[in-house]
């Protein structure tokens, strides 16, 4: 396969294009801040993309020099997001993930709605617009509260309160500093949580994350967690593969915590640029299976429309939505929560 991979941080994907150039696939690095999109009619083959790294005039990639684009792209990368969108829908570049995934993931409270209306199980949680009400929701959730932003990983925007009146004081504090955030019930888990690399219909790799002291409750590896290699049960390997399927992606790596006293499995957030350190850690390097994957699928080309595109993308690797009469339940809800992420963008 000709493979290209959307990212900015090469480094970080080394392991990526070693592994895809071991099994004689040529492979290329694009960078999303130096893509240019020409826009030109829907049609396949006269939309096309431009590069230009050096010298004078970028230099024109065509859809038949692309087998495949592998996305590894930050949630906070908005340009990156919609050149995904136009290499899959515009110009039908085969991707294992559905484009709209990354929107869906991007976003805490976007995913945990969908899972939701997925009939997953994610820790009870309010979003709200306004500070007025807070002091009902932390009533209605519970001390102590996690607060996080929308947008955000490695654990950095994820705070907990231990008192109502710190929990009314932070939610005003983010409102009032422009942060959109949700508020969650707290899960009791002794600070661990395990991340789990979905890809396709199987679980890759799963490892468990200790957070680095007592009391701290954050697990995240670059929060000083700690990892081991471990393997989950069935029920809750097929309940990360229904969450990651659910948005749309068939590579993510899913965050699960399982309550410690009564053992109840939540899926806290999906990741669909999951970092690399599980590598080392547990000694498994899931790019493998991405390549794998992509090896069996890629012939498997995406219509141009995105919505139909995804529904039957979903039909085909979502499990749980191998049904005929699903598919139309399924494609009304992606409609409804399309149209929320356009609006979304209008407002920017
Ligand atoms: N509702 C919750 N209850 C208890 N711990 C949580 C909850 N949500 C998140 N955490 C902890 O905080 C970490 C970071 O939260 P997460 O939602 O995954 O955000 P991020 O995108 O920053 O990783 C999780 O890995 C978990 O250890
Ligand atoms: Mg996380």
């Amino acid at each position: 396969m000709k493979i290209i991979c959307l990212t900015t941080s090469p480094k970080e994907n080394a392991k990526l294009e070693e592994i895809a150039k071991s099994k004689g696939h040529e492979f290329r690095f694009i960078d999303p801040r130096k893509v240019y999109m020409y826009i030109s009619e829907h049609e396949r083959g006269y939309d096309r993309f431009y590069y230009g790294e050096d010298g004078d005039a970028p230099e024109r990639i065509n859809a038949a020099q692309v087998d495949c684009v592998i996305p590894r792209i930050g949630s906070n990368t908005d340009y990156a997001s919609s050149i995904l969108r136009f290499l899959v829908e515009n110009m039908g570049i085969y991707c294992p993930n559905n484009p709209w995934g990354h929107i869906f993931a991007s976003n805490k409270a976007f995913t945990l709605q969908k899972l939701s209306s997925s009939k997953i199980k994610v820790p009870r949680t309010i979003v709200a617009e306004s500070p007025t009400h807070v002091k009902w929701a932390v009533e209605k959730l519970g001390i102590p509260i996690i607060i996080k932003t929308t947008h955000g990983s490695k654990g950095k925007t994820v705070a907990i309160c231990d008192s109502k009146a710190s929990a009314n004081s932070l939610f005003e504090f983010c409102f009032n500093a422009g942060l959109k955030v949700i508020m969650e019930e707290f899960i009791e888990a002794g600070g661990t949580d395990y991340r789990v690399w979905v890809v396709g219909d199987r679980v890759a790799v799963s490892m468990k994350r200790t957070a680095r002291e007592k009391g701290e409750f954050k697990a995240n590896i670059s929060q000083g967690g700690k990892g081991e290699k471990v393997t989950l049960s069935k029920e809750d390997e097929e309940l990360c593969i229904k969450a990651a399927h659910g948005i749309g992606l068939n590579v993510a790596g899913v965050d699960l915590m399982k309550d410690t006293k009564t053992g109840t499995s939540y899926i806290i957030e999906i990741n669909a640029n999951p970092g690399t350190r599980i590598i080392d850690i547990t000694g498994h390097n899931p790019f493998n299976d991405i390549i794998e994957y992509c090896e069996k699928n890629h012939k498997t080309k995406l219509s141009p429309n995105g919505t139909t595109a995804m529904v039957s993308d979903l039909l085909v690797d979502g499990e749980f939505m191998g049904k005929v009469g699903e598919m139309f339940r399924q494609n009304q809800i992606f409609k409804n929560h399309m149209g929320e992420v356009l609006k979304d963008y209008l407002n920017k």
